[in-house]
């Protein structure tokens, strides 16, 4: 699973930024759950671990807010394009830290894709000093006006490795925790983007390769029409 993870985004490097600096979306999602990390923060949040960093769309944001910002992720070509802070290429269920690094541990939108968020959600909770602070970002799903699932009723083979519960239930074993939901309304277009990201088509087609599944990702959204908002979860906690 985590193999195909890593490959899956370093085959994403340039869809990925495509849909970003389209949408903004992985900036916003980010910016929100700084806020939400200092708000609940007793202590300034002076280092952060931005866990799952991607291109550095969050570091970025990670970076104008905190002292130190150390960024790691599993895949090498996302990675590559990271210019923004000290980075390192690791798998954030073995996070290579000594004990109570940090002041703040982010997961902007990369906890749900482990089986078993709660091995990363130890290790945050390792790394992080006592009053320290970790949040998550999870997908609740593309809904219309009425709350209905877009997907339900379209021909797909999966979903993604873990569930926002999930995510929240992990992280709830190590810290207490205070959960919400973000919203945004999203253009049938850009629903296209995110699934032209070879990364996320593969939560819809995990068995075809790059080409295969992003056609077939977009012959599946070819009748989407309209505006339909995009939910995620997020979960912060504080380490006691
Ligand atoms: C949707 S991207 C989010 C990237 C970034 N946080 C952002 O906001 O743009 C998820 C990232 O999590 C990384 N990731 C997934 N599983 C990981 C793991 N076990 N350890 C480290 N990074 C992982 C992926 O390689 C990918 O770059």
């Amino acid at each position: 699973m985590k193999a195909a993870v890593r490959t899956n985004f370093d085959d994403s490097v340039s869809a990925y930024d495509a849909y970003e600096q389209r949408t903004g979306r992985f900036t916003a999602l980010a910016k929100l759950l700084a806020t939400e990390l200092s708000a609940r923060a007793d202590n300034p949040v002076n280092a952060v671990l931005d866990a799952g960093a991607g291109t550095g769309v969050s570091t970025r944001v990670f970076a104008e807010r905190a002292q130190r910002t150390v960024a790691l992720d599993i895949s090498r070509e996302m990675l590559r394009k990271l210019k923004a802070a000290p980075r390192i290429e690791a798998d954030f269920d073995h996070l290579p830290f000594v004990d109570n690094s940090f002041d703040g541990v982010a997961f902007t939108a990369s906890l749900f894709l482990v089986p078993d968020p709660a091995v990363a959600a130890r290790e945050a909770a390792r790394v992080l000093r006592p009053d320290g602070v970790v949040g998550a970002v999870a997908p609740l799903g593309w809904v219309d006006a009425d709350g209905t699932d877009v997907f339900a009723d379209l021909e797909r083979e999966s979903r993604s490795p873990t569930g926002a519960d999930a995510v929240e239930a992990a992280l709830a074993n190590e810290v207490t925790v205070t959960t919400g939901t973000w919203c945004f309304a999203t253009t049938a277009e850009d629903v296209r983007r995110f699934h032209a990201i070879p990364a996320m088509a593969a939560r819809l087609y995990p068995r075809l390769t790059v080409d295969e599944r992003v056609t077939k990702a977009r012959a599946l959204l070819a009748g989407l029409e309209g505006t339909v908002e995009q939910r995620w979860r997020w979960i912060v906690g504080v380490a006691e």
